[in-house]
Order: structure tokens, then C-alpha cells, then sequence
């Protein structure tokens, strides 16, 4: 996988894809059109991350909370997903992208599990991007899956480290999202990658994820480049001695 080609980009990025009702509600439609809608910003936005040099996205598209919506609009989700598998998959695989679905898919319709499946035994072998789907996917249930699956293949959990547990999780192998972005303007993370965000920049814009674009992730990107990234240390020069006069 390449790397990015400048140290103030983000190795991966998280989108927190909200905003999709009041899309459609703003222009007095079906919640399910503003789900269609949002499905068309998938692809500029992640070509734009590729031309910008970032690789590994991660595409926020349900919740484990999101079951409790009303079951019409549940029932709009797994057929839109269906259906966005069969439309775009190929195009992805022609362009190098290698797809993957987080999150537990045991929930999901035989149908759409096995759609899941064949994009990813298809696009296995890519190696230009990494497109993460999170489908029925919960930071709380990834970390609890990660510890009884660590459990059953006999892992002593007295002795158990960050890095075993890491390996655990769906995100396997992959580095943390360096950035974070939620359209909607809601100023939270509704269990988003929970472990994985630790040390994740956050950025939030009011777009609504239908209206979000190319130009749109560029100034995420630009805001992320201006980020004073610390990691609980402290910058060099705020380490250095105050000057004697003080
Ligand atoms: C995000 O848009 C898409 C999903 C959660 C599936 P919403 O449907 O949450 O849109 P708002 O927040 O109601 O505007
Ligand atoms: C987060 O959005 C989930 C996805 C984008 C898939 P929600 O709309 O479900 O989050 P809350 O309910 O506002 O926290
Ligand atoms: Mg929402």
C-alpha cells in the first residue's frame, strides 16, 4: 500500500457520513432519498483522497444503533447497499480499490453477506487503495468481539497487551485513522471506531454528507495539514527551559 507522499496527510481516513435525513427532509423528500443521495458522494470523495495521496478510508454507513430506526427505512439501507455493491464494485475493481466490510455482517440478509463477500474475494488483491465499509459496525461490540475471539483461540486475557488486542479487530493490520470527519455538525463520535480513534484529529463541518465533495475533503484535508499533532507529549520547543530574563 502506498504511503502518503507528504508527512501532513493522513495515512487513513474515517467519515462519519451523517446528515442524510436533513438532506432529504430540506427538500421535502423520503428519508431513503437522501440515503440514495449520499451514495453518489462516495466516489468523487475517495478519489479526491487518492489524488491527495491518502489510501485507507473508512466509510461509516451503519451503525449498531442504526437497527432501531423505523424498519422501512432499515429495509431502504440493506436494499441501497445491495444495490450500490452491484453498481459500483466493478468500477472499484478496475480502479486497484481493494473493498472491505467491517462490522458484524451475521446481522445482514444471506443475500447482502454474500454480495459483501464476492466484492472482497474480488478486490483481495488490490493494492492502490483500501475502501473500508462499516456495515452494522460498533466500537463497543468490535472491542467485545475482538476479547471473546482472543478468548476462544485460547489468548491469555490476564496477560493481554494493546497491540494483541488490536490485531483482534477488524481494522487488523491497517494503521488508525490519523483524521476523523463527521458532515452534520453533530459534535460527536456514536461509536465510531472507539479504539482505533484514540489519538484520531476530529473534523467536523455542518455540510450535510450529500452536499460533501471533492473540495470538501480538501479542506478537511488542509485543516488536518495546519493540526499540532502531540500524542500526549509536549512540543520540542515548549520542553525547552524559560529564557533567564522571565
Ligand atoms: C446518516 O444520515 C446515514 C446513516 C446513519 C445511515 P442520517 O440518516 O443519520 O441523517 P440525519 O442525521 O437524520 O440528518
Ligand atoms: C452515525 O450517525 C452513524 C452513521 C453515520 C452510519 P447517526 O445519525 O446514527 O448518529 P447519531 O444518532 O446522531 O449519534
Ligand atoms: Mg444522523
Amino acid at each position: 500500500m502506498p504511503e502518503p507522499s507528504r508527512p501532513e496527510l493522513p495515512r487513513h481516513i474515517g467519515i462519519i457520513m451523517d446528515g442524510n435525513g436533513r438532506w432529504a427532509r430540506s427538500r421535502h423528500l423520503p428519508r431513503a432519498a437522501g440515503h440514495r443521495a449520499g451514495v453518489a458522494t462516495i466516489r468523487p470523495v475517495m478519489e479526491a483522497c487518492n489524488e491527495a495521496g491518502v489510501h485507507i478510508l473508512t466509510l461509516y454507513a451503519f451503525s449498531t444503533e442504526n437497527w432501531s430506526r423505523p424498519r422501512h427505512e432499515v429495509a431502504a439501507l440493506m436494499q441501497l447497499f445491495g444495490e450500490t455493491i452491484d453498481s459500483e464494485v466493478d468500477e472499484m475493481h478496475a480502479e486497484g480499490i481493494q473493498i472491505r466490510a467491517i462490522g458484524d455482517r451475521s446481522k445482514l440478509s444471506d443475500r447482502l453477506q454474500r454480495k459483501v463477500r464476492a466484492a472482497e474475494d474480488l478486490t483481495s488483491g488490490n493494492t492502490r487503495a483500501i475502501l473500508n465499509v462499516a456495515i452494522n459496525y460498533g466500537g463497543r461490540s468490535e472491542i467485545v468481539a475482538a476479547v471473546r475471539d482472543l478468548a476462544a483461540r485460547g489468548c491469555d486475557l490476564a496477560a493481554l497487551d494493546n497491540d494483541t488486542l488490536a490485531g483482534a479487530l477488524y481494522t487488523a493490520g491497517l494503521p488508525d485513522p490519523d483524521l476523523i470527519v463527521r458532515t452534520a455538525g453533530e459534535m460527536r463520535i456514536s461509536n465510531f471506531m472507539l479504539w482505533q480513534a484514540a489519538y484520531a484529529e476530529i473534523y467536523i463541518t455542518e455540510t450535510l454528507w450529500p452536499d460533501f465533495d471533492a473540495h470538501a475533503i480538501e479542506g478537511a484535508l488542509a485543516a488536518y495539514a495546519r493540526r499540532d499533532r502531540r500524542f500526549g507529549a509536549v512540543r520540542v520547543e515548549a520542553a525547552l527551559p524559560a529564557p533567564a530574563s522571565l
